[in-house]
C-alpha cells in the first residue's frame, strides 16, 4: 500500500512544509497534481478566494479526506464541511504541522509513516484502530503527583465503569508504577526493543501486561532497567499505544515531564491531556508555556488543568486565571496518606475511601468521563468566533 499523501494547497511563504512532510514520511501533491483522493489535506486560508474555493470544490470531487485548515488573517466563507475540519493558527512550525498530521491519520485510523520514508508494513497499514480512550497524564516539571494522580485514576475509572483499563508507564527510564502500585508486572516494553516491528503483535502486548488483582486494572510499563531507556523508541511506544486502544476503554499515560519526543507523542496522540499544576509559581509558568505550546500544536482544545494539593499556596481561581483556561478538577494536599498508601502499594483511593484526597481522585475520574469527546468539539467550534473578532480588528 502507498504511503500516505498529503494535498498541500498554500501560500508560496509555506512551501517550507513540503520538506518537512516527506521526511516524515508524507508523500505530497499539489492541487491537480493528485492521481486519486489524498489521505488528508493542508489547505491554507490565506490562499486567494477563488483558489480556495477550487481546491475545495476539487477536493470534495475527488471523495474527500481529513483536512486541515491553517488560519491566518483572512476568513475565507466557511461552510458547513469546514466546521468539521482540523484548525491550525498560523504561524505554525514545520515540525507542529507534522503531529498535527500524525494525529489526524491516527485519529483516521491509519498506521504512521516510517520517518525514512518506508512506509510501514502491510498488516499494520491495514490493521484499524480502537475507540479506546487515551488520557495522557502530563506536566513540564517533575515531582507534582502525575504518577499518584494516573494510578488513582485508572483505578478509579475501572471502579466507576467496570470496562477494560490499562494504566501505561510511560515515563521511560524513570517511572515506576510497580513502586506504588502492587501489580505483578515483571516485563516491560525495554524486552521487546530488541525485536523487529513486525513482532510488536498484539500477542506480544498482551504479554507485556500484568494486572492488579485487586481492582482489574491492567498494567504496562516501559520496563525497570534505567540502561534499557533509550532502547525504547518512540515507534515503541505508539505501536503499543495503538494496541493498548484497540483492546481497552480506558488507556491513562503516565508521563515523563518536558518536551522530549517520546512524550510529545504521547501526547499528540492523547484523546485527552491533564496539565497537572501544583499552586506554585514555578508549577504555573511552566504550565503556562505550555500551554503556549499546546495551543500552537494544537493540543489546547484536549487539555485539562488539574491542581494537586490545591489546599495550599497560589489560589485555584488565581491559577485559572494565569493559564487562561479553567481549573477542570482539583486534589487536596495529604501527604500523610499519600506516603501511606504509596509505601503499602495500595492506590490511595482504596485504601483510605473517606479521605478527602480520594473523594477527589474519585470526582476526576467523573469529570474525564463526562463525554469529553463532544466538550472538545464544542470548544474546537468556539474558535470562529474569536477568529472573526481578531480578523474584524485587523
Ligand atoms: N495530593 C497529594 N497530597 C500529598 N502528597 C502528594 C499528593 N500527590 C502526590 N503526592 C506526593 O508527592 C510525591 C510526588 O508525587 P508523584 O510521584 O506522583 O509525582 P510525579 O509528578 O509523578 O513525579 P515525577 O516527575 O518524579 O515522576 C510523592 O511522594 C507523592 O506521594
Ligand atoms: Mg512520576
Amino acid at each position: 500500500m502507498d504511503r500516505p499523501s498529503v494535498l498541500l494547497a498554500v501560500t508560496d511563504d509555506l512551501e517550507v512544509y513540503r520538506p518537512a512532510l516527506k521526511i516524515a514520511g508524507f508523500d505530497v501533491f499539489e492541487p491537480g497534481a493528485e492521481a486519486h483522493a489524498p489521505t488528508l489535506a493542508i489547505i491554507d486560508c490565506d490562499l486567494d478566494p477563488e483558489r480556495f474555493a477550487q481546491v475545495r470544490a476539487a477536493l470534495r470531487a475527488s471523495g474527500g479526506a481529513p483536512t486541515l485548515l491553517l488560519l491566518g488573517d483572512r476568513l475565507p466563507e466557511l461552510g458547513e464541511a469546514e466546521m468539521r475540519d482540523d484548525i491550525a493558527v498560523k504561524p505554525l512550525p514545520p515540525d507542529a504541522l507534522v503531529y498535527r498530521l500524525q494525529a489526524m491519520l491516527i485519529r483516521a485510523g491509519r498506521s504512521l509513516p516510517a520517518e525514512s520514508g518506508s512506509w510501514a508494513d502491510e498488516q499494520a497499514q491495514t490493521q484499524t484502530i480502537g475507540e479506546g480512550h487515551v488520557v495522557s497524564v502530563f506536566a513540564p516539571k517533575g515531582g507534582v503527583g502525575k504518577t499518584t494522580i494516573s494510578v488513582n485514576l485508572a483505578v478509579a475509572l475501572r471502579e466507576q465503569t467496570r470496562s477494560r483499563v490499562l494504566l501505561f508507564d510511560a515515563d521511560v527510564g524513570v517511572g515506576n508504577i510497580t513502586a506504588i502500585l502492587d501489580a505483578p508486572a515483571t516485563m516491560g516494553l525495554a524486552d521487546l526493543a530488541d525485536s523487529p516491528p513486525e513482532e510488536w503483535t498484539d500477542a506480544a502486548f498482551e504479554h507485556l501486561t500484568s494486572t492488579h488483582a485487586q481492582s482489574g486494572l491492567r498494567v504496562l510499563t516501559w520496563g525497570t532497567d534505567p540502561g534499557d531507556s533509550e532502547r525504547v523508541s518512540v515507534d515503541l511506544l505508539l505501536a503499543a499505544l495503538r494496541w493498548a486502544r484497540s483492546q481497552h476503554a480506558w488507556v491513562i499515560v503516565d508521563n515523563h515531564p518536558g518536551y522530549a519526543d517520546r512524550t510529545m507523542a504521547m501526547l499528540t496522540l492523547a484523546n485527552e491531556i491533564l496539565l497537572v499544576v501544583t499552586p506554585e509559581m514555578g508549577s504555573v509558568r511552566n504550565s503556562a508555556q505550555f500551554l503556549d505550546l499546546a495551543r500552537q500544536l494544537g493540543l489546547a482544545d484536549v487539555t485539562r488543568v488539574v491542581v494537586n494539593r490545591a489546599n495550599h499556596g497560589i489560589s485555584v481561581a488565581d491559577i485559572g486565571k494565569a493559564l487562561g483556561m479553567p481549573v477542570a478538577a482539583t486534589i487536596v494536599s495529604n501527604g500523610p496518606k499519600a506516603v501511606i498508601a504509596a509505601n503499602e502499594g495500595k492506590p490511595v483511593i482504596t485504601k483510605f475511601p473517606k479521605e478527602k484526597l480520594a473523594t477527589d481522585l474519585h470526582q476526576l475520574a467523573r469529570v474525564v468521563t463526562r463525554q469529553p469527546t463532544q466538550e472538545a468539539a464544542l470548544t474546537r467550534r468556539s474558535w470562529l468566533p474569536r477568529f472573526a473578532s481578531r480578523s474584524s480588528n485587523a
